[in-house]
């Protein structure tokens, strides 16, 4: 039987009006085109339409007046929108028949040396490569503020929970730079995702090659790509970009998900106020104020892992080369994106704005026994084997009000000595106050404010070597860009 997709192709060449008659009108149309959902890429394949001219004029395989009027056909394409685009399969084509509309027949050179395949893979990678530098401005942006909000909070002492259980306190400044430091892993995870996105498979034609003299690294010079994908049949299939990228994007939601439900927990406990424009009321009971925001926030990790569940399904066990199945792949990825580059603003927005009650904190940093382990390493620091100090306060934490006096008389059970023969009485007191038990754990990564202090000024430097990496990334795009208009401005 005929296959549409192998005959109907714009790049097998052929008279498109007699294709387009054939393949196109039957009732399958809405379901072959991705014209709507491709406007994503509209202005990614007007620069991608752009650089390919400018090459071929270059490479004398096309002419500098076809050229130009080429890329006259192009800027009105551009002023018309996506919405004034005629009928087509997708974007590619239908530029394609736009441009043939103004320029005649000569425009229809505009599709020498490639084909759709390397063409759309082209415009995914330039503009995801957009929406990831984006996400990791705002990753990084939100790292900034939890560290602001961090370096308020070295002596605000709260509980810090395991098993859901009060654990040993800890500080607000420590609990927020927990996810500082697991957001700065999801931007690294961004960052390397982009350097594998930003290669281009542009000249690769349908799969295997042209025999055009094309020059594939100036067009990537002048897209702002850092290399090639130069494989042309790999740069036709390949989407593994795709996948890690939305694996970093669900990577960077589950992140999310921990801190709003911890922010969910700790408004339950009275830990925490969320500020009013990040709560919601009740319809129908007056009292209540809830940390929707948060709940949302969790709720569409969801939405990132469906991307990448979809993602994966699309492209398991798809042959070489180009597959029309990979014409459902971007969605799931920008889906992801889109969807967690607005949890991570509000998420990260409910907590720096969040009021965090100091004294309720401090009291409910010292419930349940929760300085135990700070005792036990202080009698352990006084010489008693660690084991036997844990049975030691064990054996204090059974009684009513585990003070000094119940841990002196635990003592004496079980050494048969008293507290002062073994012990300095007085840091063992000291060590059941949630303060001084946050202060004496100044181990590197503690909660101890020095130590905490010494971690703000590591990762400080940390964001600020990310902020540099976004920069030069967003200026090398940005000079692409201005090279990529003066070239086109000798032809038009
Ligand atoms: N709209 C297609 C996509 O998004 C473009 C490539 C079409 N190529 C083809 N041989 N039918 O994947």
């Amino acid at each position: 039987m005929t296959d549409p997709e192998e005959h109907g192709d714009a790049d097998d060449g052929g008279d498109s009006v007699v294709r387009r008659e054939r393949f196109s009108g039957g009732p399958a149309r809405e379901f072959l085109s991705s014209l709507s959902a491709d406007e994503r890429i509209f202005a990614a394949d007007l620069a991608v339409d752009r650089a390919h001219v400018v090459m071929l004029a270059e490479q004398e395989i096309i002419g500098p007046d076809t050229a130009g009027e080429i890329l006259r056909a192009l800027a009105a394409v551009e002023q018309a929108g996506h919405e004034d685009l005629p009928e087509g399969e997708d974007v590619h084509e239908a530029i394609e028949t736009a441009v043939i509309d103004r320029v005649g027949p000569e425009g229809g050179r505009m599709h020498t040396a490639r084909s759709r395949n390397d063409e759309v893979a082209t415009c995914i990678r330039y503009r995801l490569r957009e929406d990831v530098l984006e996400l990791i401005e705002t990753v990084v942006e939100a790292r900034e503020q939890l560290l602001d909000v961090a370096a308020e909070h070295t002596e605000t002492v709260m509980p810090g929970y395991t098993h859901l259980q009060p654990a040993q306190p800890t500080t607000v400044a420590h609990w927020l730079c927990s996810y500082e430091s697991a957001l700065a892993r999801d931007t690294a995870r961004l960052i390397d995702a982009y350097e594998r996105t930003n290669q281009s498979p542009l000249g690769g034609a349908a799969f295997a090659g042209t025999p055009f003299d094309i020059d594939r690294e100036r067009t990537a010079e002048l897209l702002g790509f850092d290399g090639l994908v130069e494989n042309a049949m790999d740069g036709a299939s390949a989407r593994d970009f795709l996948v890690e990228t939305t694996a970093a994007v669900t990577g960077l939601a589950t992140t999310l998900s921990g801190l709003a439900e911890d922010v969910v927990t700790f408004a339950n406990r009275g830990h925490v106020e969320v500020a009013d424009e990040y709560a919601s009321t009740s319809s129908i009971m007056p009292q209540k104020k809830n940390p929707d925001t948060l709940e949302l926030v969790r709720g569409r990790t969801g939405d990132a892992t469906a991307g990448l569940n979809g993602l994966l399904t699309t492209l398991k066990g798809l042959p070489r080369a180009y597959n029309r199945d990979l014409q459902r792949a971007g969605r799931h990825a920008y889906d992801a994106i889109d969807s967690v580059t607005a949890s991570t603003e509000v998420a990260v927005g409910a907590v720096v704005t969040a009021e965090w009650p100091a004294d309720d904190l401090a009291d409910a940093a010292g419930e349940g026994f929760s300085t135990a382990t700070g005792v036990a390493d202080r009698l352990a620091q006084a010489g008693i084997p660690f084991r036997t100090a844990h049975e030691i306060v064990a054996r204090a934490g059974e009684a009513a009000d585990p003070d000094i006096e119940a841990i002196g008389a635990a003592v004496e059970a079980e050494l048969g000595e008293s507290l002062e023969e073994v012990a300095d009485r007085e840091a063992i007191e000291a060590a059941l106050d949630p303060e001084e038990s946050v202060r004496m754990r100044d181990s590197r990564g503690g909660p101890a404010p020095a130590a905490l202090r010494a971690h703000l000024d590591r990762v400080r430097e940390d964001l600020r070597a990310d902020q540099e990496v976004l920069a030069d990334r967003r200026e090398s795009i940005a000079a692409a860009a201005t090279t990529l208009d003066s070239e086109v401005n000798r032809y038009v």
